[in-house]
């Protein structure tokens, strides 16, 4: 690939006065990744005429007048906690251009290229001074055009980033704002002490997922080098898997299993098979669960920031693997089934009721071994299945490939819908180098 070179970079503020003053985060803003999460949208050739950098820009000003949260900064608060200063910093937009043609990335599989697409984030800057969404338009020769966005975690969830992008994308258009952001965090008790201690539900299971049987930490395992795939399963396999589950005599007769559950389950087992465990080792299967629709009531449409938590479904490699994939499948629908409005409200009050976040919160990014880790022996699934990642049309046509940027964790996987093919998927998977042959393997093999 030839290199890419920055040619501008713009600092974008909203298009008009938006209110200041400092916004108190959720305790979901504040867990977890807190650190930007990368994506790329490639893009055909747009027309002679169309001034695509200006288009962006002032549409992407629009768009942060309505969503202003983004164009702010975080600043640390005692005990590991964050806030955000709604200030109106605004966002860099950097244009680039590459000799590469778009024919040459491919089926667009990640690639360390990726990297110069998205804007990269210095974290050795303070947090005041970091931006909560990057931008960069890159042209390759042909005219085709890569648009990389990388997006604070600690503001946004997967839901919210994508309800930005997609009204930022229908302003450009020309057309009105679809559904307001709303951005009241009050709602999920933002700023709020504790109401109960201790919280309704023992919630110990947020703590540390299992290590390694005779490990005391996972630092080994996090130094271990990790490589990425991009592995599509055919909606005939889907539904084979999801069948054989359905079937088993560990089915649910409530309502059958989905795809999500029927191939993480296959996923999970096809990593306990390829890391090659002692059969009591145990393993646990990450689930981000969003509570939008979950609490009663539901949360407001369009609510805007972090309404995402993480449950864990657990077992040993031995238990997985012995017994048929609906075993594994159940267990992933136990661990979802649990999370009613009781359990998200007691989640906020257990956090609230932490002295210190530190331990819930993702820094991988800035080197920290800290935090939880679901790398080997543990795995997480992040569904993209039901999220609005495609079709995103600027103004001169959708995009000819959708994708996440680079993610380098071990155990850390998505699964998304198949942009060509309905009822396919595409598992974007991390593990370590010394596994990643043999989970194809059994990933393929034993469908
Ligand atoms: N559009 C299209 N289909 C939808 C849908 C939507 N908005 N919402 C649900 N469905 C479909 C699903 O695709 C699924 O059908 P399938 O089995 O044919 O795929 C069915 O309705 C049930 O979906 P759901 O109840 O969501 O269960 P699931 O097992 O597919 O997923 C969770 C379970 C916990 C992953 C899911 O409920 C969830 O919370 N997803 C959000 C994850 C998220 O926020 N990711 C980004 C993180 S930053």
């Amino acid at each position: 690939m030839a290199p890419v070179i920055f040619k501008n970079c713009y600092s974008v503020q909203p298009a008009e006065p938006t209110w200041t003053g400092r916004l108190s985060l959720t305790e979901w803003d504040q867990v977890g990744t807190i650190t930007h999460v990368p994506t790329v949208y490639f893009y055909n050739k747009p027309p002679e005429n169309f001034n695509v950098v200006e288009t962006l820009k002032s549409s992407l000003s629009r768009a942060l007048f309505h969503f202003y949260p983004l164009a702010g900064r975080l600043r640390w608060l005692p005990k590991s906690r964050l806030e955000l200063e709604c200030n109106g910093a605004g966002i860099p937009f950097v244009e680039a251009e590459s000799e590469s043609e778009l024919s040459g990335f491919g089926d667009f599989s990640p690639s360390p290229e990726y990297e110069n697409l998205v804007p990269q984030v210095n974290y050795e800057n303070p947090i005041e001074k970091i931006p909560l969404l990057l931008v960069q338009l890159t042209r390759f020769r042909c005219g085709g055009l890569c648009l990389g966005v990388n997006i604070s975690h600690a503001v946004v969830d997967g839901q919210s980033a994508l309800h930005f992008i997609s009204e930022w994308a229908r302003i450009s258009c020309g057309q009105p704002l679809g559904t307001a952001p709303y951005l009241d965090r009050r709602i999920l008790r933002a700023g709020e002490p504790p109401a109960v201690k201790p919280p309704p539900l023992d919630l110990k299971e947020l703590e540390q997922p299992p290590l390694m049987i005779g490990a005391e930490d996972n630092v080994e395992e996090r130094k271990k080098d990790t490589t990425v795939a991009m592995l599509k399963l055919d909606r005939a396999d889907v539904e084979k898997l999801r069948e054989r589950a359905n079937k088993s005599e560990f089915s649910d007769s409530t309502r059958s299993f989905t795809r999500y559950e029927a191939v993480t389950g296959h996923v999970w087992r096809s990593a306990c098979k390829a890391r090659g465990h002692f059969p009591q080792q145990p393993t646990a299967l990450g689930v981000c669960i969003d509570s939008r629709s979950r609490m009663q009531p539901p949360l407001p449409q369009g609510y805007f920031g972090n309404a995402t938590l993480d449950v864990i479904a657990v077992s040993t490699s031995g238990e997985l693997i012995s017994n048929p994939l609906g075993y594994a499948v159940r267990k992933i629908r136990e661990a979802i089934k649990k999370v009613n409005d009781e359990y998200v409200r007691s989640e906020i009050e257990y956090l609230k009721n932490q002295e210190d976040l530190k331990k819930f919160q993702d820094l991988h990014a800035l080197g920290s071994t800290e935090g939880p880790f679901y790398g080997n022996p543990n795995l997480g699934v992040v569904s993209w299945l039901t999220l609005p990642i495609y079709g995103l049309d600027f103004g001169w046509g959708k995009e000819v490939y959708m994708g996440p940027g680079t993610h380098d964790f071990d155990g850390d996987s998505l699964l998304l819908p198949d942009h060509e093919d309905a009822g396919s998927v595409v598992l974007a998977l991390c593990l370590q180098v010394a596994h990643m042959e043999a989970f194809k393997k059994h990933f393929y093999e034993d469908i």
